[in-house]
């Protein structure tokens, strides 16, 4: 469902994208994206989004085929699977050392028809086990503080969105969201397919008319906010308690960084969840302090220095 609803949402978002050239822009390693999404975006693929390479960039093998249209399972060769499998595994263990799950805890949906191991007929994929870990992290850091309204940049496809919206033990009521109109738009086909209730400020009318209506009170909501329309954020006036940005600063010029990083400031949210690379190139050390740091739990090569970490703002 809503396949044609995120090609309307795609030409829209590509009409006002073009107008609004500024820090934001797509880096050299994301710039593929906007002509590919141009030649590729079609019914189909965005059904079957999960294993085409309009996803690529927010998979991880195995999810990702590695064979050019697999879009089905069994055009993925024996090697590639006995190799995912062991993949699978290796992070079911990780996971195990830190905390106690049911296997149902992390099956994945369906949605963009993903490649899936089925372990004892529940279905697993690299992506769900990831945002399981990540979920909890966050949980347990919030375990005594309340936890209400999130402001995540660059969410790949709403993964950790739904996981922490669908958890029952927090009760998030306002959900941010910023990507590259190329990850909204997959956003916005998977979290629309999941129920949600979403919400756009694309442009300077979206956002008048997002402050005019006022929120329920009671109405959960996942605002899907364009990356030119970050620095009207604190317009919303909504008192964020967590910022999340997961593997993607590490994609961003610094200029980007710089521009995203002015407003995080401006709206002076408590808590910081980061997991990158080159943590310390980012300009956050004069209003936060690190209270939580460790190596990121699935880092297959050290080198690459991925670390995770909890920032807390000074008083
Ligand atoms: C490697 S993916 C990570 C996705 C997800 N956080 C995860 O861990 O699976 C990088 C994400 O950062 C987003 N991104 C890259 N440059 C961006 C920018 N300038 N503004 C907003 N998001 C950006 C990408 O579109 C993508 O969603």
């Amino acid at each position: 469902m809503y396949e044609k609803d995120t090609i309307q949402l795609y030409n829209t978002l590509k009409e006002i994208s073009h107008k609004k050239i500024g820090p934001w822009q797509h880096s050299a390693l994301e710039n593929w994206k906007k002509e590919y999404f141009f030649k590729e975006l079609n019914e189909v693929n965005i059904a079957n989004f999960r294993r085409h390479p309009i996803s690529k960039g927010t998979l991880n093998f195995p999810d990702i085929p590695i064979q050019k249209d697999s879009l089905h399972f069994y055009n993925i060769s024996t090697i590639q699977r006995v190799k995912g499998l062991k993949l699978i595994l290796w992070m079911l263990y990780k996971l195990n050392h830190c905390y106690k799950f049911k296997l149902p805890d992390l099956s994945d949906n369906l949605i963009g028809n993903p490649i899936c191991y089925k372990i004892w007929n529940i279905c697993i994929t690299e992506f769900s086990m990831r945002m399981y870990y990540y979920k909890e992290r966050i949980k347990q850091f919030f375990v005594n503080t309340k936890l209400s309204h999130i402001l995540e940049i660059g969410g790949g496809f709403g993964g950790l969105c739904n996981s922490l919206m669908s958890d029952n033990k927090l009760s998030i009521k306002t959900y941010v969201l910023i990507d590259l109109p190329e990850n909204l738009i997959l956003s916005y086909y998977y979290l629309k397919n999941l129920g949600y209730n979403i919400k756009f400020i694309l442009s300077e009318e979206n956002i008048i008319d997002v402050v005019n209506r006022k929120l329920d009170k009671n109405e959960r909501v996942i605002i899907f906010l364009s990356p030119w329309m970050f620095s009207g954020l604190d317009i919303l006036d909504i008192k964020f308690e967590l910022f999340i940005n997961i593997m993607s600063f590490q994609h961003m010029t610094m200029d980007n960084i710089i521009y995203y990083f002015d407003t995080i400031r401006k709206l002076e949210i408590p808590f910081l969840y980061l997991v990158n690379r080159d943590l310390n190139r980012y300009p956050i050390y004069d209003n936060y302090t690190i209270t939580w740091k460790e190596k990121w739990l699935f880092s297959q090569n050290p080198s690459l220095g991925h670390l995770e970490c909890l920032l807390r703002k000074n008083e």
